[in-house]
């Protein structure tokens, strides 16, 4: 048995879909704890692409059990249009759990996340416009709304008179339309009489599994460098992506958890604003974007493209604790015609391996590079490491060398299959 987090090491969209429900197949639990429906996971089984937003990974195995653990916040609408979608593509044999305490995103964070993006104007921070740091600020503030008050009607009833004063003060502040408490009621309840069926103790069902010896995966959403704490403040998401997160917010011991698997593109990408030193606005960033279908699965926006900074990468395994890496996306590297590695930066004429706290140094932090050698060859067929080409192994090592963490995994192709493993990281 084994207890096994899955943490992205950048700036998301690493590919943790991939790797959950690859690593899911022995998974007894999978388990989001954090974010909400602005995370995209794409999953590639065959031909058919899923992009699941609010949903766990493991959905489509009917032997686990998927938890929306009491870290996330969670708009009700969207987490029951993303299970009809699901269920018209064939999905209907799944188990869901949702924590009685994780909160609901309600339609004014959604309307507020706009207003402020739109207010901050090119300070903007590039969100997705999902009410998530709205919906974080009043958890925070102690006026969000649970799915445990969704699910009982009178329980909605009072949270919204309670908290709708406050809200449409600052909705009307802003110009933005105020709400009644009937209106949104009316439509909520419904919601809520869908969902109740999958609403408990998440964390006390979490402990049953624990000591039944389950195996649990907890699927990471966004990536450290996203993190309201230890990411490029405020260029950041309103949660904490990181390994440390996951027992505060799925409401299990920190003893419980054996393994970290941080997730790294062979590249780095990044969608919406703020710094990010090994970005290539060129030609080979073009090629990456081209190669690696690099265009956001929530906003489509098309995402920022870079080296592979492992100062970034370091850091996250510094946050997390991360045991174990899983290169992704390594094909799309192929043919790139100049290769390189981030392994430090220069501020002020120091080198440094940190991430600076403030922007300002952050912004003027320039990469040391060092320039691996290229490769043409299609690497997608490849399934053992022998069979890579000797730049191939060389990059591995590199990466190997400057974190000080095996790749223990890595990915060629979207589908499933098209995966090496070096090392069994989550054994039953
Ligand atoms: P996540 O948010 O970390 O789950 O990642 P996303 O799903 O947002 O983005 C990763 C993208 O890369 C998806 O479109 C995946 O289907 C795709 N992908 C994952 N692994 C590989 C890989 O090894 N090679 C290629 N070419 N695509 C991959
Ligand atoms: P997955 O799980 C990439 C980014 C947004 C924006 C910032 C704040 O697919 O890796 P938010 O809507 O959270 O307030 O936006 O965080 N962001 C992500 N970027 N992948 C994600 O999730 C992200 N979730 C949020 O683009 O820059
Ligand atoms: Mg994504």
């Amino acid at each position: 048995m084994s207890r096994l987090v899955v943490v992205g090491s950048q700036w998301g969209d690493e590919g943790k879909g991939k790797v959950t429900d690859f690593l899911g197949q022995k998974a007894d639990v999978v388990v989001r704890s954090q974010g909400g429906n602005n995370a995209g996971h794409t999953i590639l089984i065959g031909n058919e692409k899923f992009a699941l937003q609010t949903i766990p990974s493991g959905i489509f195995n009917p032997h686990i059990k998927n938890v929306l653990a009491n870290g996330m916040v969670i708009n009700p609408k969207a987490a029951l249009t993303e299970l009809k979608n699901l269920e018209a593509r064939g999905i209907t044999n799944y188990h869901l759990y949702i924590s009685n305490r994780a909160h609901v995103i309600m339609p004014y964070h959604m309307d507020l996340d706009g207003a402020y993006e739109q207010f901050k104007g090119s300070n903007k921070i590039g969100t997705t416009k999902k009410g998530i740091g709205p919906c974080y600020a009043d958890k925070a503030n102690r006026i969000g709304i649970r799915m445990g008050d969704l699910v009982n009607p009178d329980c909605l009833k009072e949270a919204l008179e309670n908290t709708l004063p406050i809200k449409n003060m600052e909705l009307k502040m802003l110009g933005l339309k105020t709400y009644t408490v009937e209106e949104i009621f009316a439509e909520y309840v419904n919601y809520g009489k869908e969902l109740k069926k999958y609403v408990c103790d998440t964390s006390l069902l979490l402990q049953e599994e624990i000591d039944a010896n389950s195996n649990i995966l907890f699927e990471g959403a966004q990536g450290s460098m996203l993190c309201l704490d230890h990411g490029t403040y405020p260029y950041v998401t309103s949660s904490s992506p990181t390994a440390a997160s996951v027992p505060v917010n799925s409401g299990i011991a920190p003893k419980y958890i054996d393994h970290c698997v941080g997730i790294c593109k062979a590249y780095t990408t990044r969608v919406g604003e703020g710094p990010f030193p090994t970005e290539l606005n060129n030609e080979m960033g073009n090629y990456i974007r081209e190669r690696g279908h690099e265009y956001g699965t929530v906003t489509k926006r098309p995402r920022r493209v870079g080296y592979l900074d492992l100062v970034v990468v370091n850091y996250a395994k510094r946050i997390s604790g991360i045991d174990s890496l899983a290169l992704m996306l390594f094909d799309v590297l192929t043919g790139v015609k100049e290769l390189k590695i981030c392994v430090g930066y220069k501020l002020d004429g120091k080198e440094i391996n940190t991430i600076p706290a403030t922007l300002k140094e952050y912004s003027m932090c320039e990469p040391i590079y060092i320039t691996m050698p290229v490769w043409n060859e299609d690497i997608t067929k490849c399934r053992d490491y022998e069979s890579l080409p000797a730049e191939c192994k060389n990059y591995i090592e590199t990466i190997e060398k400057y974190t000080n963490i095996p790749v223990d995994m890595i990915s060629v192709g979207a589908e499933r299959n098209e995966t090496i493993i070096r090392r069994d990281v989550f054994k039953k």
